[in-house]
């Protein structure tokens, strides 16, 4: 694929539902008694994995992802191994919920997740009596989880993770006594919240999350658009020349938006306005041309930019003066080491940028020529090299952009929409 430079960004536009809040919605309802009912789900190949796993293991699903009736899953045994692909939340989330069910459970991922850490949410859940196993002494995917009773226990993580935290909260509320969390510093709030909205016994103090064991009961609720989506046409209207985009209806949960507050310390001009609150704040955003300073990131901002990360080298390579990302050694364990991919890649389009091991540094303003690159499987590398091309001036070929499906169906036609 290759994206040449545009000469407008300008439009109105809707982003996919939120992937985070709608693997949370398909595991948590399929765990309540009684049937809920969710509109606007993602429906990608990270959230099909969860949704085809819940259904092997005797989920109850009527009707589309526009609007699903999910009701208690039978939670039987599985008759084969069960495949998150490329979706570290379904592996994560799903390995908290079934350490509370009965039976034996393999779970496996394709080549970028087999390659993730593990350990992470494995030794947490077996400190609380889960039977777990898996691949280079207890690391790294197939992971084997024989389900059962489970205790609370008293965790401090050393990482602040939403999904380790998760999966942490979701054996929680299976377990007998009472289960907490710490995280060195907040990470997005999705499944605290959507537990509040559902009755389980929890209260949250900072970074301290406590929850008991719970029935949830079940919730009605519709869920916003992806701020982490919406990031690259925002990013992409900024930088522009001649940008101006308007994103409806999109999440504006306070642990996902720090991608925002960086860029508006930056200078940029982006106006938010909230228009609902449950079950987590939403509403729309406009982002229109600006000119940036460089800037240097606190590392207590870092979870709440977490996948935005990369898109900050490419706001740096525009702004005057240096930007620097520092204390983001998580990056190098998503989907690729998203550090060295980005630092290459931007190199392979004639960006100067420093590698350190825990994040990277570019001096601005810079041309940003062009070149070839690839997306290593990575759906948002291949998303932010697509934005990179635009603002380019000989255009961006990036190989492997059907990753984009991962989070973001409909992304380049999103990009035709707003670029004229
Ligand atoms: C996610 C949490 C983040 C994020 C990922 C989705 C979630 O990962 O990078 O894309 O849904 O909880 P970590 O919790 O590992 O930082």
């Amino acid at each position: 694929m290759r994206l040449l430079p545009s000469k407008k960004v300008a439009g109105e536009i809707a982003v996919p539902p939120d992937k985070s809040i709608s693997h949370r919605a398909l595991m948590m309802c399929s765990m309540c008694s009684g049937v809920s009912v969710v509109h606007n789900l993602l429906e990608s190949e990270d959230t099909l994995r969860t949704f085809r796993i819940i259904s092997e293991l005797g989920g109850g699903f009527k009707g589309d992802f526009d609007r699903l009736e999910i009701s208690q899953a039978s939670w039987k045994e599985s008759s084969g191994p069960l495949y998150c692909g490329n979706s570290g939340t379904t592996a994560r989330l799903m390995a908290g919920v079934l350490a509370g069910k009965r039976g034996t459970h393999i779970l496996f991922g394709d080549e970028s997740l087999s390659v993730r850490p593990m350990r992470r949410v494995i030794a947490p859940l077996k400190e609380m009596g889960a039977r777990i196993s898996a691949r280079q002494e207890d690391s790294l995917l197939p992971m084997c989880i024989a389900g059962g009773e489970l205790n609370g226990c008293d965790h401090s993580l050393s990482v602040a993770s939403a999904q380790v935290k998760s999966a942490i909260l979701l054996a929680g509320i299976q377990a007998e006594g009472v289960t907490t969390v710490t995280e060195p510093h907040c990470s997005r709030d999705h499944t605290e919240r959507l537990l509040q909205s559902m009755g389980a016994e929890i209260s949250v103090l900072e970074r301290r999350v406590e929850v008991r064991k719970s029935e949830l009961s079940p919730i009605h609720f519709s869920i916003p658009g992806d701020i982490s989506s919406a990031a690259f046409l925002i990013a992409l209207a900024i930088l522009h020349k001649n940008g101006a985009v308007t994103v409806r209806n999109v999440g504006l949960n306070h642990g996902r938006i720090g991608f925002l507050k960086l860029l508006t310390s930056m200078g940029a001009e982006i106006e938010l306005e909230v228009e609902n609150s449950f079950p987590e704040p939403s509403g729309t955003i406009l982002a229109r041309s600006s000119h940036l300073r460089g800037i240097e990131i606190e590392s207590g901002f870092i979870p709440s930019m977490i996948d935005e990360l990369p898109l900050i080298a490419l706001a740096g390579t525009f702004a005057d003066g240096v930007t620097t990302v520092r204390g983001a050694e998580e990056l190098r364990k998503k989907e690729s080491d998203r550090i060295s991919v980005t630092v290459q890649n931007f190199r392979k389009i004639g960006v100067d940028i420093v590698e350190h091991e825990d994040g990277f540094s570019v001096e601005g303003p810079q041309r940003v020529t062009g070149g070839k690159v690839d997306s290593y499987g990575d759906h948002r590398i291949a998303m932010l090299f697509s934005i990179a091309g635009l603002l380019s001036e000989e255009g961006v070929e990036i190989t492997n952009t059907e990753a984009v499906g991962v989070s973001f169906p409909g992304f380049f036609q999103t990009l035709e929409e707003v670029c004229r």
